[in-house]
């Protein structure tokens, strides 16, 4: 056997930089031809297949399950429930500052407190046996009363504060108010909305050796070992959870009840057993987006400059776990004013619990925000772009601190002048094309622009090549394609050298995808890394047969970063045409321009931005989970119920970017994964006014409230 010849990289001349430049998906043939495994279709021997029954009372006490009976059933292993399940710890604060989901830590108890609640998991040795035995099985309920019934002004509405206060003020609101020379107040709602992701949740649990492990579909393997090892009383060491391939997430892939059911079912079995959830079971054991109501008072003087700006949003948690939609958020970081004043609150309901989805409180906050500026210009006869410029704040409104960089209003100069807004009639219902009512409609976007402390392993192999470590999660974002690209130019290297592992726990804690600070956080991590490896090499060390490998640890990097307001910014554009004798809306076209940060992958980021941008026109003509109020549960709790925006519903979406380098980041990223949906939504709606003349303050724009 011979080894290659130990080479230096310090002697290559390093290519232009791959960073900014498009380069296709690394794993993408992987996933078109198949070959990429995702959790539920990992073969295993002796792999077992469990099933959940959820509850169809949306609320009560569990009475009896008649587990014997489908134990009867052919194939069937076990039945677990609330009086078989092992206890899990359930006391403490996991990675993400928050609690455990009671909903997630199942069979724990007799309590339902919603519709479609996990009351037990079958286990049978195919998949088709576990679900018939599972639909068998007879679960016997005290019923109790319920009330699902979430709208604006319940009394019983209350502050929560969740990962930003519930209430900011300053200024005397009703005094600036009665002062300002226009005022709008104007109630907004969305409805609950679900992630629909393509892949479900899915998880493969099996003991290996003294050690847990799971293959899942998540958005953080770091994240789901800490949480399974503390509900199973575990050292973290002894969890190891691997997610190479994921199948979209928007916030929902964290620890659910599957993944937790499959620990308890292999641990009793002693073999590997898969838990897979339904497209329906997502609708109850997935998370959602809360509905919410909105209500938006703003006050301007003579020149359109804000004297008074409230915002309050209400959305709904459950009676088990505290979650808050933050609607109000978006104007502390937009918009200041002399009285500013915005909180969020949540009523409790037995409803399942919410979670974050497609950017949690800046989708719908900013639909209301954002409808309400436009409202507000037409009042004042001002341009809707300039009014927005007019209240460009120097500083955070509500934090005081500095922005990192904002360049909102270079989006709009940049959306404006290619969308072709300048001479825009702005009266509304003038312009028209056969049966069709034509306007457009512009918002603002923003985004927090965070990054999380992570690990990456770097090795410089005996070949030449590099290996890159880390668990990130690559969630259909192309995050393993930019890691390649960041990984090659901090090396100097050209990326068919670069070989990106991701999704394995074991290659040490990393941030999650979520919360936009997926690739910015891991991209640090393999940067630092690739830097102390690159400084290793210059020194002219040989590569001896095992490689070199460093390993780097952002977390005192990013817990030195100086307080700035960080966020993202962009500008959206729309053009819709509304059929006049059957009320739909089309949108022709859609512009959106970003101040995002340094751009990894023109191609992914793309793909993303638009993306994002689909899901506003999704949010803002389709998507609503209607509930019958007299059992809890959905009408249509799947694909053919729950509509998302399809091919024919977008026809020229584009997304763009200006130069926006983020200072203080090593690679200039700040993060693109939720921006595109924010202001989507606000944007159809507002040229959904210009075309008709109608105001629409409740998502979805359905035919039925056009005409
Ligand atoms: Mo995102 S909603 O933080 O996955």
């Amino acid at each position: 056997m011979t080894t290659a010849a130990p080479r230096s990289t310090a002697a290559t001349t390093p290519p232009a930089g791959a960073v900014g430049t498009a380069h296709t998906r690394v794993e993408g043939v992987e996933k078109v031809t198949g070959a990429a495994r995702y959790a539920g279709e990992i073969p295993f021997a002796g792999l077992a297949h469990g099933w959940l029954a959820v509850s169809t009372v949306a609320r009560g006490r569990i009475r009896s399950i008649d587990a014997d009976a489908v134990l009867a059933m052919p194939g069937v292993l076990a039945v677990l429930h609330h009086g078989n399940a092992p206890r899990l710890e359930t006391d403490y604060v996991g990675m993400l500052g928050v609690r455990p989901d009671p909903t997630c830590a199942v069979f724990q108890h007799d309590q339902v407190p919603s519709m479609g609640w996990p009351v037990a998991l079958v286990v049978a040795e195919t998949s088709e046996q576990a679900r018939e035995a599972a639909e068998s099985l007879v679960v016997d309920y005290e019923q109790l009363p319920h009330d699902i019934d979430f709208h604006s002004g319940r009394p019983d509405a209350e502050g929560l504060d969740g990962h930003m206060p519930a209430v900011t003020g300053k200024g005397d609101l009703e005094a600036e108010l009665a002062a300002s020379a226009t005022v709008l107040d104007a109630e907004y709602t969305t409805p609950e909305e679900h992630h629909s992701m393509m892949e479900p949740h899915a998880a493969t649990a099996r003991w290996d050796g003294g050690r847990l492990e799971v293959f899942d579909s998540n958005q953080g393997a770091t994240w789901v070992v800490g949480e399974l090892a503390r509900m199973f009383s575990l050292e973290p060491s002894a969890v190891r959870v691997r997610s190479e391939h994921v199948g979209g997430g928007f916030g929902s892939k964290g620890v659910r009840a599957h993944q937790v059911a499959a620990v308890m079912a292999a641990t009793v079995l002693r073999r590997p057993v898969r838990v897979v959830m339904t497209r329906r079971q997502m609708f109850s054991l997935a998370g959602y987006r809360s509905p919410t109501a909105q209500r938006v008072r703003l006050g301007a003087d003579a020149d359109g400059r804000l004297r008074a700006l409230e915002h309050r949003s209400l959305s709904l948690t459950s009676t088990v776990h505290d979650f808050v939609e933050p609607g109000a958020g978006h104007a502390r970081v937009m918009y200041d004013a002399d009285a500013h004043h915005t909180a969020n609150q949540v009523v409790r309901l037995d409803m399942p619990t919410p979670t974050w989805m497609r950017a949690p409180g800046e989708a719908p906050g900013s639909f209301a925000m954002e409808s309400a500026l436009d409202e507000l210009a037409v009042k004042c006869g001002l341009d809707p772009i300039e009014l927005r410029l007019r209240n460009e704040p120097e500083r955070g409104p509500v934090s005081g601190l500095p922005f990192s960089s904002r360049n909102l209003a270079a989006c709009f100069r940049e959306g404006a002048r290619r969308f072709g807004w300048a001479g825009r009639d702005p009266r509304p219902g003038v312009r028209r094309d056969g049966r069709w009512l034509l306007g457009t409609g512009t918002a603002a976007a923003s985004f927090g622009a965070g990054a999380g402390p992570s690990t990456a392993v770097l090795t410089a192999e005996a070949d030449g090549t590099f290996t890159v470590r880390i668990a990130a999660a690559d969630i259909g974002t192309g995050a393993r394609t930019a890691l390649t690209l960041v990984a090659a130019d901090a090396l100097g290297v050209t990326t068919d050298r670069v070989r990106v592992r991701i999704g394995d726990s074991d290659f040490g804690p990393a941030m999650i995808a979520g919360g936009s600070m997926g690739t910015r956080s891991w991209a640090w991590a393999v940067n630092t890394a690739a830097a102390e490896l690159r400084e290793r090499l210059a020194l002219g060390a040989d590569i001896p047969p095992e490689g070199i490998t460093v390993r780097s640890d952002t977390t005192a990097a990013i817990g030195a970063l100086a307080q700035k307001e960080r966020h993202s910014y962009g500008a959206q554009f729309a053009e819709v045409a509304v059929d006049v004798t059957t009320g739909e809306v089309r949108v022709r076209r859609m512009l959106g321009i970003f101040a995002a940060g340094r751009i990894v992958n023109p191609l992914t980021a793309r793909n993303q931005l638009v993306g994002g941008m689909v899901w506003g026109i999704s949010m803002a003509l389709h998507e609503e989970a209607v509930r019958d109020r007299a059992t809890g549960g959905h009408y249509g709790a799947d694909l053919a119920g729950y509509h998302v925006a399809t091919n024919a519903d977008v026809r020229n979406v584009e997304a763009d970017w200006i130069e926006d380098h983020d200072p203080d980041d090593p690679v200039g990223i700040k993060g693109i994964g939720e921006i595109g949906i924010v202001g989507a939504a606000a944007a159809v709606a507002n040229a959904v006014w210009h075309a008709t003349g109608a105001r629409h303050r409740d998502l979805p724009i359905r035919p039925d409230r056009v005409l």
